[in-house]
């Protein structure tokens, strides 16, 4: 008789560091804790380590944020089954936030080996580490440890088995092909962008999330009975992949084959074989269009696997939702709180300070006119809407003066009227130009920013994926400011242009 399997998903990250969602700068943003809750719901969660904190967001300024950041992880993640990481020891183990799971970890409360019922299906799951990774904290040599977790597991019942391996692929690997009876082990040190498939080792399954919560493995368990492994089906999800992965090379190959064919000097030969590769992925995508639906294996264990972008398509969980709004407002109390009396950085003596736009106003009433129609002056309000404008992670780049000689601070910058992208941001601090009527000699004042200024200080790829200097110049310049320079820019795209397509192109 044909048993119909029961269906357990299994929902893994690895690596979120402390940063629950992304900044939103992007046109398409990846990440936030609130998707994958959404995506985990009425399955297994899990996280294979370091959860908490990003190391290099531990300076005396940023720990308290990142401290709140750590705690709202840990009661977010509090149904979810956690692995120990290199991360999640940034400060100490008593700065670990929540239960873990290592089983060769000595030196820690740690939680043992867990077994949870999901739709009747017991999965067992437990943490391993590289030893090195986890120093000063004392560890035993992996391979024991997890045969006796394996063991302990089985006695207890459990049917599917899940290593949470604070351990990069290699060793992970490694540990698969030494310890039998792991179905799969979810990667937790260094997994980049992740794995876009599984890989087999032996009759074990390695996988890796992306990290800061970017991509999350998703494996869909369809369980008959105990014993035979667990065999991959690619199915429907797994021939969507392929099928688009043909269509993207196909679209690059058609624009590349048109300019080819403009471009005399092209090589021939080599033109010749990229038609004939397009020939092959357009005869092979027809043929994936109107093949069968691919059938499941009858009366075994298998599983689907996806690596999912957390996109914006991706409902927000809502109860993790409101706990992210009201971390982002603890996170600008706490801050707020620990900047008190903050002193900002003083400029060298005799060197100009940032004084803010409303000086410049008095002589450069046009410039300052045009700069309130661009879009530098909804940086701070930007921040605000989702209060986040008093977060180390994000104040800098949508402020005037931030951290600077004769700048500003948490404290300062609102008094001082330095919020937004204002004129100093580009032009440096100008105190001594406003002082001099503007006669100041030698300049205090930079006429014009490098052309690397932009994307060095602000418009970074993770930050502004749509930047590119000319069109984005085009939106800068204009009626009252740099209007000559405005026109030897010409007619083009402008960056508002670049933008509003590549959110289209988002769907957002
Ligand atoms: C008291 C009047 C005054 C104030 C206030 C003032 N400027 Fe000027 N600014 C001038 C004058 C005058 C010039 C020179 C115009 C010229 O030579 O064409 C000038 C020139 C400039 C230039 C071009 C420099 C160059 O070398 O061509 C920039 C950039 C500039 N100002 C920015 C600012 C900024 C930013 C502020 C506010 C912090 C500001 N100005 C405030 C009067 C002023
Ligand atoms: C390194 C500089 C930098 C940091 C840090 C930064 N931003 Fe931004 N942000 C930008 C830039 C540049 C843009 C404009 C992007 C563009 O239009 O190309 C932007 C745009 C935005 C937008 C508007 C997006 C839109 O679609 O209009 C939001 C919202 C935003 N940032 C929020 C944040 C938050 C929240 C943080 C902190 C978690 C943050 N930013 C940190 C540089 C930064
Ligand atoms: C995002 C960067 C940026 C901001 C913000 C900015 N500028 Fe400029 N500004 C430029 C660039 C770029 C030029 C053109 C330089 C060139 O190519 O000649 C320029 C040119 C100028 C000039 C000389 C040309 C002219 O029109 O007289 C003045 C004066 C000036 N800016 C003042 C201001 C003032 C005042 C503000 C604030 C209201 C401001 N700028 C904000 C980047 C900026």
């Amino acid at each position: 008789m044909w048993v119909l399997p029961v269906l357990v998903a299994i929902v893994a990250t690895a690596e979120v560091k402390g940063t629950p969602e992304p900044c939103g700068c992007s046109s398409d943003p990846l990440g936030d804790v609130a998707r994958v809750a959404t995506l985990a719901k009425g399955g297994l969660w899990l996280d294979a380590g370091s959860l908490s904190y990003n190391p290099e967001e531990l300076s005396p300024e940023r720990r308290p944020q990142s401290e709140a950041k750590a705690a709202a992880l840990a009661h977010i993640y509090g149904r979810a089954l956690v692995g120990l990481g290199a991360d999640d020891l940034a400060l100490g183990p008593k700065g670990v936030r929540g239960a873990r799971q290592a089983c060769n970890v000595r030196g820690m409360a740690l939680q043992s080996p867990r077994v949870q019922t999901i739709n009747g299906v017991k999965i067992g799951v437990f943490g391993v580490v590289t030893p090195s990774r986890v120093a000063p904290l004392k560890a035993a040599e992996p391979v024991p440890a997890a045969e006796q977790a394996v063991k302990t597991l089985r006695k207890k019942g459990a049917q599917v088995i899940v290593a949470l391996a604070g351990m990069n692929r290699l060793e992970t690997r490694q540990l698969l092909k030494t310890v039998a009876g792991i179905d799969f082990a979810i990667v937790g040190a260094d997994v980049g962008d992740g794995m876009e498939e599984p890989e087999p080792v032996g009759t074990s399954w390695l996988a890796a999330p992306g990290d800061l919560a970017r991509y999350a493995v998703k494996l869909d368990v369809s369980f008959v009975k105990a014993g035979p492994p667990i065999v991959q089906f690619a199915g429907e999800a797994a021939r969507k992949r392929t099928l688009q992965k043909a269509q993207r090379r196909i679209a690059t190959l058609q624009t590349q084959i048109a300019e080819w064919k403009k471009d005399p000097t092209a090589d021939k030969a080599f033109v010749s074989a990229r038609e004939n590769e397009l020939a092959e992925l357009q005869e092979q995508q027809l043929m994936m269009g109107r093949a069968l639906p691919v059938m499941p294996p009858k009366d075994s264990n298998y599983f689907e696997y996806e690596l999912v972008p957390m996109r914006h398509t991706i409902p927000r969980d809502p109860v993790v939702a409101a706990e992210l709004t009201r971390l982002a407002h603890t996170i600008g109390q706490v801050n707020l709180a620990a900047a008190k009396g903050k002193e900002p950085m003083p400029a060298e003596p005799g060197a100009p300070t940032y004084v803010g736009i409303e000086a410049c106003g008095k002589c450069h009433k046009p410039a300052v006119d045009f700069w309130k129609t661009t879009v530098h002056a909804q940086a701070w309000k930007t921040l605000v809407d989702v209060d986040k404008q008093y977060n180390y992670d994000c104040i800098g780049c949508h402020v005037t003066g931030w951290e600077k000689p004769g700048g500003v601070n948490l404290v300062t910058v609102e008094k001082r009227k330095l919020v937004d992208v204002q004129c100093e941001t580009c032009h440096g601090p100008g105190s001594k130009h406003v002082e001099e009527a503007g006669l100041d000699e030698p300049r205090t004042i930079t006429r014009k920013p490098a052309d690397r200024y932009c994307a060095d200080a602000c418009h970074t790829k993770e930050h502004s994926d749509t930047f590119a200097l000319v069109p984005y110049l085009r939106d800068i310049l204009g009626k009252g400011h740099g209007e000559k320079a405005r026109a030897r820019l010409g007619d083009g795209p402008t960056g508002g242009e670049l933008r509003k397509k590549a959110l289209e192109a988002a769907g957002r």
